[in-house]
C-alpha cells in the first residue's frame, strides 16, 4: 500500500481528525496542519469568542458586517455584486481568523412557509446556482473556503433532523441538486455541508449515493464534506458514505477505532477522510491574516447590495419616487426598529445599523413618524389612531409593514403567509384618509399581498436587507436610485395555490414531493394559474423595450442568443433581461418554460445594449432515469426573452436536433414507444408489413389504434395476434444490432 501523509499517525489520532475539536474548530493534524476555524455564514460572519460557542445564535458574536441575506441578494439578480459581497465576507473572515465560511445556503424555496427561506436564493435552480457560484468564487478569491449547504433537499424546518424527503430522481436532479451541481463543477467549493434530513429514507449524512456517487463520482468534488451541526447519527455509516468531518464533535471517535479494529470499517476510509481534511488545510494556508477591514466601505457595499435587492412590486400613478416638497408621514414601527436579518445560526451582530426613519428624517423637510402598531402583534388602538392622524395630514404615507422576528426563523416553519392582522387593519384605515399610500415590506419569506394590495398605490418589497437596509430603502423611496430587484419566487394569490401545499410539511416522518418538478413558476405557468406577482417581476423608475432577438447555432445543441434592450424611459435604471426555454405542448409533460439565462444591465435614458446568452444542450435536457444521464429530445423549442416569467416580450422558435438518445426498447415497451423509436419504428414497420395478426397502423380505427399504442409489445402475444415471445426477442436484438 502507498503510504499516506497520515501513516505516521496512530489509528486513534486519525479517528480524531474525523470530528472537530470544538463547536467551530477542526482537530489539528499532528505535525501537518493547524486546527481550522469554521464560522457562519452565509450573509455575515458569526465569529463567536471563547465560551460563546453555540450554534443557535443565542450568544454574542464579534461584530461583523450584516450583508443582505440571500432572500435579498438573490433578488438583485446580479452575480457580479454577489461576488463582491463574497469577497467582503472573505476579508472579514481573514480579519477574524476564520478559514471556512459556512455558506452560501442554496436550497430551493419549495414552499413560502419554510422558516429558513430568508437564507436561500430562489425557487429556481438556475438562478440559485448562478448566485451561489458567484458568492463561492468571491469568498474563495482570497483563499478562504466556502462551505455550500445544506446538501441536500432541506426545504423545510419542520422535523428537519428526521424527516425523509421523498423525491423522484428526475425532480432531484433537475430541481434540488442542479444548483449544487453547477456550483461544485464550476466554483469548486472547498467544502460541502450535508443536511440533517433523510432523502428517500437515508440520512444525508449517511447517504453514499449522494455524498460519494453523485457529489464526487459524477461532479468531481475533491473537497471536504462536513456534517450540519449534529447531523451525524452513525459515525461509521457516515464515514463509509463519504462524510469526512462530524461537527461539532460528539465524543464518539472511539466508535471508529473499534470499527476498524473489528474489521467492520476499512482503515483506508479513515485515512481518506483525514487526507481530505489535510487538503482543506493546505488550501486555506493561502488565506492571509488581516488586522481588520474597512468597516465603512463594507457598510457601503451592504447598502449598495440592499439597494439592488428591494423589489418594486407596484407603483400606480408613479407615486414613487417621492416628489420634492411633499408632506410625508413615515408610519410603522419597522421604519424605526428594522428587521434586517433572520433568526438562528445565521444571526450576525452588525457593525452599524441604519434605520429608514433616521435616513428619511435626515433628508426630508416635512416629515413625521408614528409607530402605528406593536411588533408583538397585539392590537393597539392608540398607536393606530395616532398613525391615521399623521397620514391624514400628509401627501404621502410610507407605511412600513412586515413580519416580526418571532414569525420566521431557522428551526420552524410558518403556518400562514399573512401579515399580522393589526398591520393590515392599520393599512386599511390609513388608506381611508390618504390616497397615496406606499407599503414598504420587511419579511424573509413571502407574504400574501392580494388581500390588501388595492389599498396601496405602491409596494416596495424590502425583504430583509441587512444592516444598511434602512438607508438603502430611503435611497429608493427618495429616488436617488431606481429599484432594480426582481422576484426570485412567485408571490401566490393564496397559500393554497402553492404547488406543494397539500404535501407540506408532511407527516409521520415523511414529506412527499408530489408536485415533482413543478415548483413555483414551473407549476403556475404550466397550468396557467393566476398569481399575485410572477417570478422575475420587478418595476423600476424607467421602462425598457426589447428588440432584434437573434438565435444563431454555434455547434451541435449550442446556440448564441442576442437581444437588444433599450431604456425607453426618463431615468437611469437597471433591467433584468430573462431568457426562458419553452416547450409548447398540449399535454404538459415537462414544465412549460424554465429560466436558463439572465443579464442585469444599467442603462441611461435612450441607451441600448446588445445582451448575449449561450444556450447549451444541458439547458434543454431532462434527466432520464433509464439512461442515468441527461437526455435531449429532438424537436422544436422556443427561446423566450422577457422581463418576467409572465412578461415575455420576444420569442423565437428553434429546431433542436436532440442527442439521438432513445430509451432502449424491450418487450415491455409499448407499441407506441416502438413506433416512435428511430430504429424500432422501422424494424417493427417491416414486420407489420409482413406479419399476420398485428394491427396495421395505417388502416386501424383511430380509437383502436390509440388503445393499441399503450399496450406493451409482448402483450400482443396473448391477444392472439401471432406475435411470439421469440419474435419479440428477435426484434429487440435486431434493434440493438442496428443501433450499433
Ligand atoms: C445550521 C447550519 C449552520 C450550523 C452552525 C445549523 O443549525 O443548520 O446552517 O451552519 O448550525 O451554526
Amino acid at each position: 500500500m502507498t503510504p499516506t501523509p497520515l501513516s505516521r499517525l496512530t489509528l486513534a489520532d486519525k479517528a480524531a481528525l474525523t470530528s472537530g475539536s470544538d463547536t467551530w474548530t477542526t482537530t489539528a493534524v499532528p505535525g501537518l496542519a493547524r486546527p481550522l476555524v469554521l464560522s457562519d455564514g452565509p450573509h455575515g460572519l458569526r465569529r463567536q469568542g471563547d465560551g460563546d460557542d453555540d450554534a443557535l445564535g443565542l450568544h454574542h458574536s464579534v461584530p461583523a458586517t450584516c450583508f443582505p441575506p440571500a432572500v435579498a441578494l438573490g433578488s438583485s439578480w446580479d452575480p457580479e455584486l454577489a461576488g463582491r459581497v463574497g469577497a467582503a465576507l472573505a476579508r472579514e473572515a481573514c480579519a477574524l481568523g476564520v478559514d471556512v465560511v459556512l455558506g452560501p445556503g442554496i436550497n430551493i424555496k419549495r414552499s413560502p412557509l419554510c422558516g429558513r427561506n430568508f437564507e436561500y436564493f430562489s425557487e429556481d435552480p438556475h438562478l440559485t446556482g448562478v448566485m451561489g457560484e458567484a458568492v463561492v468564487n468571491g469568498i474563495q478569491s482570497l483563499g478562504v473556503g466556502a462551505c455550500v449547504k445544506h446538501f441536500a433537499v432541506n426545504n423545510q424546518e419542520t422535523d428537519r433532523m428526521r424527516v425523509s424527503a421523498e423525491v423522484d430522481e428526475q425532480t432531484l436532479r433537475e430541481i434540488y441538486l442542479a444548483a449544487f451541481e453547477r456550483i461544485v463543477r464550476r466554483a469548486r467549493p472547498y467544502a460541502v455541508m450535508c443536511s440533517y434530513n433523510r432523502i428517500n429514507g437515508v440520512h444525508a449524512s449517511q447517504n453514499r449515493w449522494l455524498l460519494t456517487d453523485v457529489l464526487r463520482g459524477e461532479w468531481g468534488f475533491d473537497g471536504l464534506v462536513m456534517s450540519d451541526w449534529g447531523a451525524v447519527n452513525d459515525r461509521v455509516a457516515a464515514l463509509e458514505a463519504g462524510l469526512d468531518l462530524e461537527m461539532p464533535p460528539s465524543g464518539t471517535d472511539e466508535e471508529i477505532v473499534e470499527a476498524v479494529r473489528s474489521g467492520r470499517l476499512a482503515e483506508s476510509v479513515v485515512d481518506l477522510a483525514g487526507e481530505r481534511l489535510l487538503r482543506l488545510a493546505r488550501r486555506v494556508e493561502a488565506r492571509p491574516d488581516a488586522d481588520g477591514w474597512d468597516v465603512a466601505a463594507h457598510h457601503e457595499l451592504a447598502r449598495e447590495a440592499a439597494r439592488a435587492s428591494a423589489v418594486l412590486l407596484k407603483n400606480d400613478g408613479d407615486v414613487l419616487p417621492l416628489a420634492a416638497g411633499q408632506r410625508v408621514a413615515v408610519l410603522g414601527e419597522l421604519a424605526r426598529t428594522p428587521r434586517y436579518q433572520g433568526s438562528g445560526s445565521s444571526h450576525v451582530v452588525p457593525t452599524r445599523l441604519d434605520t429608514a426613519w433616521e435616513s428619511l428624517d435626515a433628508t426630508l423637510e416635512r416629515v413625521t413618524f408614528a409607530p402605528g402598531y406593536r411588533l408583538d402583534g397585539q392590537p393597539d388602538a392608540d398607536l393606530e389612531r395616532e398613525a391615521v392622524i399623521a397620514a391624514a395630514e400628509a401627501d404621502v404615507a410610507l407605511l412600513f409593514l412586515g413580519l416580526p422576528e418571532a414569525a420566521e426563523s431557522e428551526g420552524f416553519d410558518r403556518t400562514s403567509i399573512d401579515l399580522p392582522a393589526p398591520q393590515i387593519a392599520l393599512l386599511h384605515r390609513v388608506a381611508e384618509v390618504c390616497d397615496r399610500v406606499v407599503v414598504v415590506l420587511s419579511n424573509g419569506g413571502v407574504v400574501s399581498v392580494a388581500p390588501w394590495r388595492d389599498s396601496a398605490a405602491a409596494i416596495l418589497e424590502g425583504w430583509l436587507l441587512g444592516q444598511a437596509g434602512g438607508a438603502a430603502l430611503a435611497d429608493l423611496l427618495l429616488g436617488t436610485h431606481s429599484p432594480s430587484g426582481r422576484l426570485t419566487e412567485t408571490i401566490p394569490l393564496r397559500l393554497a395555490d402553492v404547488p406543494c401545499h397539500l404535501h407540506f410539511p408532511g407527516a409521520d416522518g415523511q414529506v412527499v414531493y408530489g408536485e415533482g418538478r413543478y415548483v413555483g413558476y414551473r407549476y403556475h405557468d404550466t397550468v396557467g394559474a393566476e398569481v399575485a406577482y410572477p417570478f422575475g417581476h420587478g418595476l423600476t423608475y424607467s421602462r425598457f423595450d426589447y428588440s432584434d432577438l437573434a438565435v444563431q447555432e454555434t455547434g451541435t445543441n449550442e446556440w448564441r442568443v442576442e437581444v437588444t434592450v433599450t431604456n425607453a424611459g426618463e431615468r437611469f435604471a437597471h433591467e433584468v433581461a430573462q431568457l426562458y426555454v419553452a416547450f409548447d405542448q398540449e399535454r404538459p409533460a415537462r414544465p412549460r418554460h424554465e429560466l436558463r439565462g439572465f443579464a442585469k444591465v444599467g442603462l441611461r435614458p435612450g441607451d441600448s445594449r446588445r445582451v448575449a446568452f449561450t444556450l447549451t444542450g444541458r439547458d434543454l435536457a431532462q434527466w432520464s432515469v433509464a439512461r442515468q444521464d441527461w437526455k435531449i429530445e429532438a424537436g422544436p423549442f422556443l427561446v423566450e426573452i422577457g422581463a418576467s416569467a409572465r412578461d415575455i416580450r420576444l420569442r423565437a422558435e428553434v429546431a433542436g436536433p436532440g442527442d439521438g438518445y432513445a430509451e432502449p426498447l424491450t418487450g415491455m415497451s409499448t407499441l407506441g414507444e416502438w413506433l416512435a423509436h428511430p430504429v424500432g419504428g422501422r424494424v417493427l414497420g417491416e414486420l407489420l408489413g409482413k406479419a399476420s395478426g398485428m394491427p396495421d397502423v395505417r388502416r386501424a380505427d383511430p380509437a383502436l389504434l390509440q388503445l393499441a399504442m399503450g399496450i406493451p409489445l409482448i402483450k400482443f402475444r396473448t391477444f392472439g395476434m401471432g406475435l411470439s415471445a421469440d419474435l419479440v426477442d428477435r426484434l429487440v436484438d435486431t434493434v440493438r444490432e442496428q443501433e450499433g
